[in-house]
C-alpha cells in the first residue's frame, strides 16, 4: 500500500530516506537546489550536466547520498516544457507523478518526501493539485496480485509519500478526496482484472450490496427469474446461454435535497463475452473478462460519491450477465422484446452489450425519470479501432450534457472524444422483421456510432451521453500511472468529477 501524508517541514529536514524534486525544463539548478546540494551532494550541479539532466518531461536522475543519517537517495524528475493546453499540463504532471512512484519503488524507498510544484502552471488550486498528485500516485501503485504465489512476483508498491507544503489544510483535504477516488478506481480495476470465474454476475452483485450496506446506499437486485418476469428480454436473452444467473443491480444515492437533479449511470456488465453462438475467435476472446468494465466503473463510483456526497441524486444501474454459447443460447435470427416494449432482431449474438443496456436504460427512464443519463460500456471494437487506448468515444445529441461530460473528462484525466452522432446513421439498424436490428448494416460501417443509435431507442427524451470504453478500459500502454497490462478503471474519475461539479 502507498500511504500519502503531508508535512510543512522544509524538505531537507524531512525524516525520509528519499527526497524527490520536480524540476522545470531548463531550470534544474535553482537557489533551493544549491543549498540542497550543499547538504547532500556537493557536486550535484556537475552531475546534472554530465548526465545531461535538463528537466525534460519524465526524465529521471537518481542520486545516491552517502554519509547522511537517513537520506539515502535524491530523485529529480523533469516536468518538461509548459504546454499551451492547460489540461495537458495536468495530464503531463500525472505521468510525471507515475514516473516518480515507479522510480522510488525501484530504489526500494520506504519514505519519500516531495515538494508540490507551484500551482500556477496547472490552472488548478492547491487542493486540486494535491488531490491529483495523491490520486495519481495511488493509481500508479495498483497491482493485481491475488494469484501470484511467488513472492518475487509481488510487485506491490509500498511506501509513504509525503507531500511537502506549508498550507497543510488544503493539501490534507486534497489527499482525503484522492484516497476515496483512488480506492474506488482501484476497486473497479480489481474486479476487472479478476478472472471471469471469480467476478461473476452474482459476485459483482454481492460486492455492490456490500458497498451499499457499508455506505448507506439504497440497493435493489433482480435475479434471472425476476428479470424474465419483468419483461427484460434483452438481459434475459443474453444470459440464456449461461448457467449462472444474470443480475440487474440498482444502487441509489440521495443527497437529501428533493429538488436536486437525478443522474442515472448505466454500466455494461458482461462478466465474460465469448460472443455467444456468434462466437469470437480465440485471440479476440482473450481479454473479454473486461467486458464488465462499465458496470465496475459505475458501482465503484457509487462507493466514492457515498463518501464525497455531491449535491445531486445518483442512480446506478448495472445489467450483469455472461455471454456464452450453449444449447439454450439465443440464436442469430431470434427476436427479443425489451423492457420498453420494443423488439430487436439478433443477427449477431456478439453484439450483446446493447441488448442488456437496452433494458437497463428503459428501466432507468421509466422508474427514475432522470434529468440526465450516461451509459458506459466496452461496446464496440470499432470504437477501439477509431480512437485507440487514450480517448473514450463520446456519442450524444445533447450539447449541454456533452459539454459537462467533456469538461469533467478534461479535468479528471479520463479523456473523451466526440464521434459524429448524426441522424444520418440512424437507418443502419433497420430490420425487416422487428423494430430494429442488433447490428448495423454493412454500408453504414461506423460500428461504434450505429451501436449508439441502437441504444438511442431506449432513452426517450432524457438528455443522454453514451461512452464507449472498448479502447480505454484495458491494456493501455505508455502511461506511467497505469500498468501496461490490465484494467484502468476508466470512468470512475470522470463520473466523480462530473457529479461533484454538476
Ligand atoms: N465486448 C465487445 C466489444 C469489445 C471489443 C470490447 C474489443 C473491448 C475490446 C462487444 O460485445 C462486441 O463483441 N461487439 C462487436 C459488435 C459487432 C458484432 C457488431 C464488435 O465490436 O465486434
Ligand atoms: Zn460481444
Ligand atoms: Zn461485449
Amino acid at each position: 500500500m502507498l500511504t500519502i501524508t503531508t508535512s510543512k517541514k522544509a524538505i531537507a529536514e524531512q525524516s525520509a530516506d528519499c527526497l524527490a524534486f520536480f524540476v522545470e525544463k531548463d531550470a534544474p539548478f535553482s537557489k533551493e537546489m544549491q543549498s540542497m546540494a550543499h547538504t547532500f551532494f556537493p557536486d550535484l550541479h556537475n552531475l546534472m550536466k554530465d548526465r545531461e539532466f535538463k528537466g525534460d518531461a519524465k526524465s529521471v536522475l537518481i542520486v545516491p547520498v552517502s554519509g547522511h543519517a537517513h537520506v539515502k537517495n535524491l530523485i529529480f524528475i523533469g516536468l518538461g516544457e509548459k504546454d499551451a493546453d492547460k489540461y495537458m499540463n495536468l495530464e503531463a504532471y500525472r505521468r510525471v507523478v507515475g514516473t516518480l512512484v515507479r522510480s522510488a519503488d525501484r530504489i526500494n524507498a520506504k519514505k519519500v518526501a516531495v515538494e508540490l510544484p507551484a500551482v500556477k502552471r496547472f490552472g488548478v488550486d492547491l487542493h486540486d493539485l494535491a488531490k491529483e498528485t495523491a490520486l495519481t500516485a495511488k493509481l500508479s501503485a495498483y497491482y493485481f496480485h491475488d494469484f501470484h504465489s511467488d513472492k518475487k512476483h509481488h510487485y506491490t508498491i509500498e511506501f509513504e509519500l509525503i507531500l511537502v507544503h506549508d498550507d497543510s489544510k488544503a493539501v490534507t483535504a486534497g489527499i482525503k478526496e484522492a484516497d476515496v477516488i483512488a480506492d474506488a478506481t482501484n476497486l473497479a480495476r480489481h474486479w476487472i482484472d479478476s478472472p471471469p470465474s471469480v467476478a461473476t454476475p452474482p459476485h459483482l452483485a454481492a460486492e455492490a450490496k456490500k458497498i451499499a450496506k457499508k455506505y448507506d446506499l439504497k440497493y435493489t437486485v433482480f435475479n434471472e427469474k425476476q428479470v424474465n418476469e419483468m419483461g427484460m428480454g434483452g438481459l434475459a436473452g443474453v444470459s440464456r446461454g449461461s448457467d449462472r444467473d444474470c443480475q440487474f443491480v440498482i444502487m441509489e444515492y440521495h443527497c437529501g435535497k428533493k429538488t436536486a437533479p437525478t443522474i442515472a449511470l448505466v454500466g455494461k456488465g458482461i462478466t465474460f463475452d465469448s460472443g455467444g453462438l456468434s462466437i469470437k475467435p480465440a485471440d479476440s476472446m482473450e481479454a473479454m473478462k473486461d467486458d464488465m468494465s462499465g458496470a465496475a466503473a459505475v458501482i465503484a463510483t457509487m462507493q466514492a460519491i457515498a463518501q464525497l456526497k455531491p449535491k445531486v441524486n445518483v442512480v446506478a444501474l448495472t445489467p450483469l450477465s455472461e455471454n456464452l454459447p450453449s444449447g439454450k443460447a439465443t440464436m442469430p435470427g431470434d427476436i427479443l422484446r425489451f423492457y420498453n416494449g420494443k423488439t430487436a432482431e439478433v443477427k449477431n449474438t456478439d453484439a450483446e452489450g446493447r441488448l442488456v443496456l437496452a433494458d437497463a436504460l428503459s428501466y432507468a427512464v421509466k422508474h427514475y425519470k432522470p434529468d440526465a443519463m450516461i451509459d458506459i460500456a466496452t461496446l464496440t471494437g470499432a470504437c477501439a479501432y477509431a480512437l485507440g487506448p487514450f480517448f473514450t468515444g463520446l456519442m450524444s445529441q445533447d450539447k449541454e450534457l456533452s459539454k459537462k461530460v467533456q469538461e469533467a473528462a478534461e479535468r479528471s484525466g479520463d479523456r473523451v472524444w466526440p464521434l459524429p452522432f448524426h441522424d444520418d446513421y440512424k437507418p443502419a439498424i433497420k430490420s425487416t422483421i422487428a423494430d430494429i436490428c442488433n447490428i448495423g448494416s454493412r454500408t453504414y460501417r461506423a460500428g461504434a456510432i450505429t451501436a449508439g443509435f441502437f441504444l438511442q431507442n431506449f432513452v426517450d427524451d432524457v438528455p443522454w451521453v453514451h461512452l464507449d470504453i472498448a479502447g480505454t478500459a484495458f491494456d493501455v500502454p505508455d502511461l506511467p500511472y497505469y500498468r501496461p497490462a490490465g484494467a484502468t478503471g476508466v470512468g470512475v474519475r470522470l463520473f466523480v468529477d462530473l457529479l461533484m461539479n454538476w
